[in-house]
């Protein structure tokens, strides 16, 4: 009944509006409509599929839909946002790649080239070259700091949060510089998060103590000092977690071989604690605490996802430090490469990039080391010729001559950090948190050869006398359970896999009675805490749950410990041991921290503590 009553109303109605309208009734013609195609590129983390709508006559790119990603958030994901924005304002795929995250933007442009074809567009139509603004902007600012990685990001948040106005200048389009790529996480000593003590741990500690007294007589004070207060801990009931910020310190200057700055490192452990609590403030939160190469205690904080399993820190890390920047009021001017330190009376009083003079009352330098430029590093090095690099592509070192143009001094140049765990053909770091975490190093003959969570340049050393080179590193499915960073890995196709020793022997092409011997042997000394062949002293869980994975890496080139000169206060330094009034530095553009070898962890520690120093000291300075 219902349904009569409306069918007379609606032929009534059309009545009506006939007459209205004094005629006939017309078939409106069809609106001409947009068409969709679907395209798929190949990016760092697989396919990358959009889809494209055109309008009716295929002359405007109407929208974009990414339908289909796996690249890193901070790095590809943005990249991915960005070109997708600048396709659409532009209309043309004939776009520079984005730097630092070539490989995904090539595969979303094919995917978007791909989609215009499949709709039925033509894509020279798309294909004009932007024309880029030819104008210079000049801003006065307080503040402004060259580089929106970790440490120029927390410059900035500081010297802002000291009530001061901030510029950053980025020579790239996306934040994050190394600290993107950064795995693992950041040490931190004597921490609330430190919580449970291990029998193997203060066997890690007194090998510390033991190698430190041998070999660097000049740090018995610290051994001494790191002595007492362990056995003050010990007579005390063991009650709590054992760490010092003098045990800190030792790993530090141990690990470096003693030519750290120690003045440096002191500042550098002394404020992780509350680094970790600031971070807290600006909302990243770094509870996990696990094993890293180097330190003599679990003292490396980790952020884990919402089911508790761990995230690689460069990633967690980045957007929080760029949304901070935005809640306190900085600016970050993408694709500004700086290229001169205005200086008046050797004092620096502004920076000129490309597009941009800032003129500010302070500089803050922290545009990372030179780990992207291989020929730097192959001629400070020439033995690393050759080597892939895990380095964010803007990491060329362009800082560290802008601040030798105006008279700073560099230190420790030639000290060149090669990471053991690298996957060849991505140049992806396989992060040592899996050593931390349990995982072991088997060579091309299917045995273990060294104590995989020693400092990086004993393991690297140790991997290049193998033969070939490099090495397997082997994790079991309970690794893979506790880490979306493995899962992660075997996503991106690093690893093979076997359902028993000998299965994953064959898929690594090891001999298959070798492997699980190696295997029964490891997992025994994980039983009894002891490892008799290499004297690794951090064991966490036996390698026992199938299926079982591995992934071939070599060293490559990962970090710069060389730099630029700075003091406590990170006042960049002249030859004769002044300060340049104006000028500050943090991160991995300075040199001194780390000595000749960088532990684990303690790069996000630098960043962090210096960055915070070198804001607020340039806040301070800039009243
Ligand atoms: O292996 C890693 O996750 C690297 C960490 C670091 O260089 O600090």
């Amino acid at each position: 009944m219902k349904k009569r009553v409306s069918a007379l109303f609606l032929a009534m109605a059309l009545t009506l509006g006939l007459a209205a309208c004094g005629g006939k009734a017309e078939p409106t013609p069809e609106a001409p409509q947009s068409v969709t195609g679907t395209g798929e590129g190949t990016g760092y983390g697989g396919a990358i599929k959009v889809e494209v709508t055109l309008s009716a006559d295929k002359t405007v790119i109407e929208e974009i839909n990414v339908t289909e990603q796996n690249e890193t958030e901070s790095i590809g994901g943005k990249a991915i946002e960005l070109l997708t924005a600048s396709v659409k304002e532009n209309q043309t795929v004939n776009l520079d790649a984005v730097t630092g995250a070539t490989l995904a933007s090539e595969g979303f442009l094919g995917a978007v080239k791909a989609a215009i074809e499949n709709a039925g567009g033509d894509v020279a139509s798309f294909s004009a070259a932007v024309e880029k603004d030819g104008e210079t902007q000049t801003l006065d600012v307080d503040v402004v700091v060259v580089g929106a990685g970790g440490a120029g990001m927390t410059a900035a948040i500081a010297a802002a949060q000291a009530g001061k106005k901030v510029v950053i200048l980025e020579k790239t389009a996306i934040a994050g510089g190394n600290t993107s790529r950064s795995t693992g996480g950041m040490n931190a000593a004597k921490t609330d998060w430190q919580d449970t003590n291990e029998w193997g741990e203060s066997a890690g500690l007194e090998k510390t103590l033991s190698t430190a007294a041998e070999t660097y007589p000049d740090l018995a004070e610290l051994v001494n000092a790191v002595q007492k207060e362990y056995d003050d801990w010990k007579a005390a009931g063991s009650n709590g977690y054992f760490d010092s910020v003098n045990l800190f310190i030792l790993d530090a200057m141990v690990g470096g071989k003693n030519v750290n700055d120690i003045e440096l490192v002191r500042t550098l452990a002394g404020n992780t604690a509350d680094a970790i609590n600031w971070l807290d403030g600006i909302g990243a939160e770094l509870h996990n605490v696990g094993s890293f190469g180097g330190a003599s205690v679990k003292r490396i904080h980790r952020p884990v996802n919402a089911e508790g399993k761990t995230v690689s820190v460069g990633g967690y890390i980045v957007p929080i430090l760029e949304k901070a920047c935005t809640d306190n009021g900085v600016e970050i001017i993408f694709n500004a490469p700086a290229t001169e330190i205005i200086m008046d009376s050797g004092k620096a009083v502004g920076v000129k990039a490309e597009g941009y003079t800032v003129n500010a009352k302070a500089v803050i330098l922290a545009t990372g080391g030179f780990g992207a430029n291989l020929k730097m590093v192959a001629e400070l090095k020439p033995e690393l010729d050759g080597f892939v690099t895990t380095n964010a592509a803007g990491v060329t070192g362009d800082g560290i001559k802008m601040a030798e143009a105006v008279g700073a001094v560099t230190v420790d140049m030639t000290e060149i950090q090669i990471h053991p765990t690298v996957e060849q053909a991505t140049s992806a770091l396989i992060t040592e948190g899996l050593r931390g975490d349990g995982a072991i190093l088997v060579n091309a003959e299917g045995k273990r050869f060294c104590d995989e969570v020693g400092t990086r340049d004993a393991v690297s050393a140790a991997e290049l006398a193998q033969t070939g080179g490099y090495a397997w590193l082997v994790v079991d499915q309970k690794m893979v359970d506790a880490s979306s960073v493995i899962a992660g890995y075997i996503t991106k196709g690093y690893t093979v896999q076997g359902e028993t020793y000998a299965d994953l022997a064959k898929a690594m092409g090891v001999p298959e009675d070798t492997l699980p011997a190696t295997m029964e042997t490891w997992n025994a000394a994980v039983g009894a805490k002891n490892d008799a062949e290499f004297g690794r002293t951090s064991f966490a869980n036996p390698l026992d749950t199938a299926p079982y994975y591995a992934i071939k890496i070599a060293p490559g080139v990962h970090h710069t410990m060389g730099g630029v000169k700075i003091n406590t206060n990170t006042e960049v330094q002249t030859a004769a041991g002044t300060s340049i009034p104006g000028l500050y530095a943090a991160g991995e553009i300075t040199g001194g921290v780390h000595g000749a070898n960088r532990l684990g962890g303690n790069a996000v520690a630098d960043i962090v503590v210096f960055g915070k120093i070198a804001g607020e000291q340039a806040a301070a300075y800039a009243k």
